[in-house]
């Protein structure tokens, strides 16, 4: 028997059917709502609403359960490669062989990107931040491949276009580096996994054949993995809504990479490092630190701490924290501010405030210690983060493109100025 759900709006009662998902969740159908009611709902930053139903990710917030889908997050991490997830998030189904290989050449064939956007790089600033050129130049693919502004949505194109962005995403990574660092660009090498290959494009030098280091190759294969995708969180539910107005691939995803910039998304994973950094340059105890975070009047932020979802723990901080010692240990770095993140981690568990409202350390809050040690600057730990994201974006843009979702445009209660007749200037 299909639930339902009642209302009782000025005297008058109604029905709106329920949604059950394959995990047993559960949301009011208010598609019909203002249709039959004339009442809309309120809900500023969507913590109660559902924008769609979707097959690709679940995330259990109060028991910590992240799967892709429908593999865990703990197994993909520790057995699959990042372009194997990939493929998962982005057609369903972990590849076969055939698949796999056919999907690997496929990006391997497009890694180079066209030389004009070099002389894009060359009129940024230096210390331009990679943010800001990574998403200009994800938007500015779109004009030099213009059969993926095709509306219509032919197969063959969307599917060219999602092999392009996976390809040209490192190289333009490791370009927007190069650029800050002054030192040369370096073209991909065919024969590099998808992760040794943006190795090899951020730290290799003309002068000399690059080595891959298995050790930061299977980290960063392991982070790229466990930020690949997070259902609808901010960056990917602005891709989708860029998407759903037909706009392009590459457009939708520029948007992406903008939202995840914010200091409360993305962000947070520099924003946590410079914590830190301030932390143990300061010296002063943890506990007011904690009490800055606590205090109201005051706009700092325990970053890294804290979850729209996750109410308990959040398993890829998990997985990370463990990764990062064994990271450093394996590459000999004794990183200080590691220790302060555990202290930190430590006093906050141990407060009510933390406790009592949910507060444990996110996906961000252990990883930027990880890319300090592999050597990749500050600046650059969101760009980590989109290159890692990146499939999951594409994948939840298909799918809302698959299912023809309508376009996203939110209805609002207006509390403005009531109807007023123009005055002349002088009798303002
Ligand atoms: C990511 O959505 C995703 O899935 C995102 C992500 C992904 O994979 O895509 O997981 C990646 O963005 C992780 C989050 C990274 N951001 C940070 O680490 C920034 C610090 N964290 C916060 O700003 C905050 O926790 C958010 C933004 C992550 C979540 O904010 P919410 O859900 O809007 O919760 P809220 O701001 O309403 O906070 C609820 C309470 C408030 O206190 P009260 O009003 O109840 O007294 O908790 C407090 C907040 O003041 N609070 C914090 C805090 N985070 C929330 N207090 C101190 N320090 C914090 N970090």
């Amino acid at each position: 028997m299909s639930e339902t759900a009642r209302m009782i709006l000025d005297g008058q009662e109604y029905e709106f059917p329920v949604i059950s998902g394959s995990e047993n969740e559960k949301a009011i159908d208010i598609s019909k709502l203002r249709g039959s009611t004339g009442y809309i709902t309120m809900d500023p930053g969507f913590k109660n609403t559902g924008s769609t139903q979707s097959g690709i990710t679940y995330l259990d917030g109060e028991n910590g359960v992240l799967r892709y889908r429908g593999y865990a997050i703990e197994e993909l991490a520790e057995k699959a490669s990042f372009i194997e997830v990939a493929y998962l998030l982005i057609y369903g189904d972990l590849p076969n062989k055939e698949q796999l290989q056919y999907f690997n050449d496929s990006v391997t064939r497009h890694t180079i990107v066209h030389e004009n956007m070099k002389r894009f790089f060359d009129a940024f600033p230096l210390g331009a931040h990679p943010m800001g050129m990574l998403s200009s130049m994800v938007a500015s693919l779109s004009t030099f491949y213009p059969e993926s502004q095709n509306p219509n949505r032919d197969i063959t194109d969307i599917d060219l276009t999602i092999h392009r962005l996976i390809a040209k995403l490192p190289t333009l990574a490791a370009q927007a580096y190069k650029h800050n660092v002054g030192l040369p660009t370096m073209y991909p090498k065919n024969d590099l996994s998808y992760v040794g290959n943006f190795m090899h494009m951020m730290w290799g030098v003309p002068a000399e054949d690059y080595e891959v280091n298995p050790i930061v190759e299977s980290a960063l294969n392991k982070l790229f993995i466990l930020h690949a995708d997070h259902e609808q969180n901010c960056s990917t539910s602005t891709v989708r809504v860029v998407g759903s107005s037909q706009a392009n691939l590459y457009s939708s995803v520029s948007a992406g990479v903008s939202a995840l910039w914010g200091p409360l998304h993305g962000g947070a994973n520099q924003a946590v490092i410079e914590m830190l950094e301030a932390i143990r340059a300061e010296g002063s105890p943890l506990q007011s630190w904690i009490d800055r975070a606590k205090d109201k009047t005051d706009s700092f932020r325990l970053m890294g701490f804290g979850h729209r979802v996750y109410k308990n723990f959040d398993p890829r901080a998990r997985i990370i924290k463990k990764a990062a010692d064994e990271v450093l240990g394996q590459l000999g770095v004794n990183d200080p501010v590691l220790d302060i993140a555990k202290q930190l981690e430590e006093v906050a568990l141990n407060d009510e405030y933390f406790v009592k409202r949910g507060l444990y350390p996110n996906v961000d809050f252990y990883s930027g210690i990880i890319y300090r040690a592999l050597g990749i600057p500050t600046d650059m730990f969101t760009v980590m983060f989109a290159l890692g994201r990146l499939p999951g974006w594409i994948g939840q843009w298909k799918e809302m493109t698959e299912n023809r979702e309508p376009i996203g445009r939110p209805r609002q209660v207006y509390v403005g100025a009531t109807e007023r007749a123009f005055t002349s200037l002088d009798a303002r």
